[in-house]
């Protein structure tokens, strides 16, 4: 029986991926591995729909491929490249941007948000069409499954929109995605806005980066905003941040939230702070470290890249062969 094929990507927009991408992303690409026919890539045309400097995202790119090997994406078993290796996408992006409405496009809600922080005067047409681009990466490998956090919803709503409508006028050429969203993934909450989701774009003292060194990611643990009272129980509504902090040991030590409860009976938030810098420490380090090796050896790590963008090419050049025809190229 074939697998399912599974199509994900992640922005390099960070030197460093963060816990919350970790749990909430991440560890779901490797456990997906076992029964789909994955590609996964560093969605780089993506990154410069806001301004990028070109020897940083340069960088951050290859660290987060880096990242994602170090995490258990295994390029032997998974396609695992960098979207702007793969020219294919850009050339069905076109085809399906032409089949896009202009009010569809401006109902996304991902563009009225960032275009709002940013001002829309200065948001760029990339950014506007940033979900095309997205509906192509997902189409060129004519992808089963999708999985996506609950923000990309629409996004992948709009996919499987131009999925039916390129169908519908050309005949029956491209898939039409199911969203998968992944089970046991968390939603990481910021260590000192525990109401906000740990993200890269808020004060990095909130936000666990997978490549901080072991002393700073201790220090922000300890630093993390707790409740008052002194009871170390899950309550979201009510102490928000010490329910964060348990789900973030239960999801890495494997612990149930309410065996840490238990185990944490009648003790002080200090004593959960500590273990919990333990555990995540000794996540973090063997990921760091294997990181770094795999940095330090560009030339293979290049050549690992090269031959997972060749692999995705085998597929997309099909697809795109195949849409293009079918539109009268
Ligand atoms: P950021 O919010 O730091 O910019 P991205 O938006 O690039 O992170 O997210 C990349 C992936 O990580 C997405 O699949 C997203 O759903 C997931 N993710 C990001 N932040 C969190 C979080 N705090 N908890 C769980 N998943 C997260
Ligand atoms: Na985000």
């Amino acid at each position: 029986m074939t697998q399912p094929r599974v199509l994900s990507g992640i922005q390099p927009t960070a030197g460093s991926f963060h816990l919350g991408n970790h749990l909430g992303a991440l560890r779901q690409w490797v456990a997906l591995q076992e029964t789909t026919e994955a590609f996964y890539c560093v969605v780089d045309l993506h990154a410069i729909t806001l301004p990028q400097d070109p020897a940083e995202l340069r960088r951050n790119t290859l660290a987060s491929a880096a990242q994602l090997i170090a995490l258990g994406v295994d390029p032997a078993r998974s396609s695992l490249f960098v979207q702007s290796h793969v020219p294919e996408h850009v050339q069905l992006s076109w085809v399906l941007e032409c089949l896009t409405g202009f009010g569809e496009a401006g109902r996304m809600t991902q563009f009225k948000d960032k275009s709002q922080r940013e001002g829309t005067a200065g948001a760029s047409v990339g950014l506007f069409t940033y979900p095309v681009l997205q509906a192509a990466d997902i189409l060129v490998y004519r992808a089963d499954q999708v999985p996506v956090g609950e923000d990309q919803r629409q996004h992948l709503e709009l996919t499987r929109d131009l999925a039916i409508r390129f169908n519908g006028r050309f005949g029956d050429t491209l898939t039409v995605p199911e969203t998968l969203i992944p089970a046991g993934g968390a939603r990481i909450m910021d260590l000192q806005s525990p109401e906000k989701k740990m993200s890269k774009s808020l004060p990095p003292a909130g936000c666990i980066l997978l490549l901080d060194d072991p002393k700073v990611t201790s220090k922000k643990i300890r630093s993390a905003v707790t409740d008052t009272g002194r009871e170390i129980v899950a309550d979201p509504v009510g102490k928000p941040g010490v329910t964060n902090l348990l789900a973030i040991h239960s999801a890495l030590s494997g612990t149930p939230v309410a065996a840490l409860e238990e185990q944490f009976a009648g003790r002080g938030y200090g004593d959960l702070k500590k273990e919990l810098a333990e555990v995540v420490v000794e996540f973090v380090t063997p990921v760091r470290e294997r990181t770094q090796e795999l940095l330090d050896d560009r030339a293979e790590l290049e050549r690992v890249l090269a031959a997972g963008a060749h692999r995705a090419r085998e597929v997309a050049a099909a697809t795109v062969a195949t849409v293009y025809d079918r539109v009268g190229f």
